[in-house]
């Protein structure tokens, strides 16, 4: 199964970005649809990616993304907002929209603890959407990735970038267990899945190497970039509280629904991370090999003299 067209829909995002510079190094051609073109500003100088503003949402010009396509990969996530029609209806129109069109492949990403019965609406949509894949008669992969890390990440930089910002931090479920994974090993499972046949059919649950609690994560986070930062890990009435307020706030860095989400511990067991490394032929990165390098830019000025110091510059 040879697949060289394929359309990623939410593909101008940060697993997106990884996904294409893999596809377009095998000389996969790339059609990346985004609602911002300057958003998608990576994928420009892509040799076989054609990123195009459209809006995914409506059928006719979803039908006009692929045509000459042979798979569709949906990356399409959000953490707050409506969550049924970007995890429940868009799904819906891409598999009516792959079938219009004849296009058997398509590889769904959607999050570890997803379930229509799950803890958040986040989860319960996500579960949903899963539904929807899996009943659609389509050759079918999804992935379900716990926290995922990386250059670009909304995440690990989130936390560096508080720690730069603050001297101390209260900290909403402090021991809500995540096993994060790098996004280039996201990257290549998705990838190689692509033209595996053994991977139809399948849901396939994505962790690290590691389980870390989230103040584990927010320390590492503020001890790599050299801040001292005290954090407060509150209590869970406490936490749903912050995340009231912080939901009304601009930016919406915490909602109520996230804290609900945050109550399933995001983890896999040891074993199927180790199946999946194995399954996939993959180096499952740990965190602090790469997140020091990532995170450099966060770190005070002060720092930097010391590295030149070391390199004799
Ligand atoms: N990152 C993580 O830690 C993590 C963990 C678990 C699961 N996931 C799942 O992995 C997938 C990819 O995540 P990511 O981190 O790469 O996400 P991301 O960087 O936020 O990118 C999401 C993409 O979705 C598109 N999008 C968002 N809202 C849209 C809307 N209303 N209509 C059309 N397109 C829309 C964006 O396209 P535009 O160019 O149009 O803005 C963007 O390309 C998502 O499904 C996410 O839920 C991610």
């Amino acid at each position: 199964m040879k697949i060289n067209n394929v359309c990623i829909i939410g593909g101008s995002g940060f697993v997106g970005g990884h996904i294409a510079h893999l596809l377009t190094a095998q000389e996969i051609n790339l059609r990346v649809p985004t609602r911002r073109r300057e958003r998608a500003k990576s994928l420009l100088v892509l040799p076989t990616a054609d990123v195009v503003e459209a809006d995914v949402h409506d059928p006719t010009e979803l039908d006009q993304l692929l045509v000459g396509m042979e798979a569709v990969i949906n990356l399409v996530g959000i953490l707050n907002g409506d969550f049924v029609s970007e995890h429940v209806e868009l799904p819906k129109k891409i598999v009516a929209a792959c079938k219009r069109n004849k296009i058997s492949r398509l590889l769904h990403v959607s999050a570890l603890n997803a379930n229509i019965n799950g803890a958040s609406a986040y989860l319960r949509s996500k579960g949903e959407g899963e539904k929807v894949i899996m009943e659609s008669d389509l050759k079918a992969t999804i992935f379900r990735p716990s926290v995922i890390f990386g250059p670009g990440d909304s995440f690990l930089n989130l936390f560096a970038d508080l720690a730069r910002r603050l001297p101390m931090l209260p900290l909403a479920s402090p021991n809500a267990k995540l096993q994060p994974i790098y996004v280039e090993n996201v990257a290549q499972i998705i990838v190689s899945s692509l033209s595996a046949p053994t991977t139809i059919g399948q849901s396939y649950d994505l962790c690290g190497p590691k389980i870390y609690t989230l103040k584990q994560l927010v320390e590492y986070a503020a001890f790599i970039t050299g801040h001292d930062l005290t954090i407060i890990g509150l209590n869970d009435s406490l936490s749903y509280l912050q995340a009231m307020v912080m939901e009304i706030l601009p930016g919406k860095l915490m909602t109520r629904d996230n804290y609900l989400s945050l109550k399933v511990d995001s983890i896999c067991s040891c074993d199927e991370a180790k199946k999946l490394a194995t399954l996939f032929d993959i180096h499952p990165t740990e965190l602090e090999e790469v997140a020091p390098l990532y995170l450099a830019h966060l770190m005070p000025r002060e720092r930097y003299n010391g590295f030149r110091d070391r390199a004799g510059r």
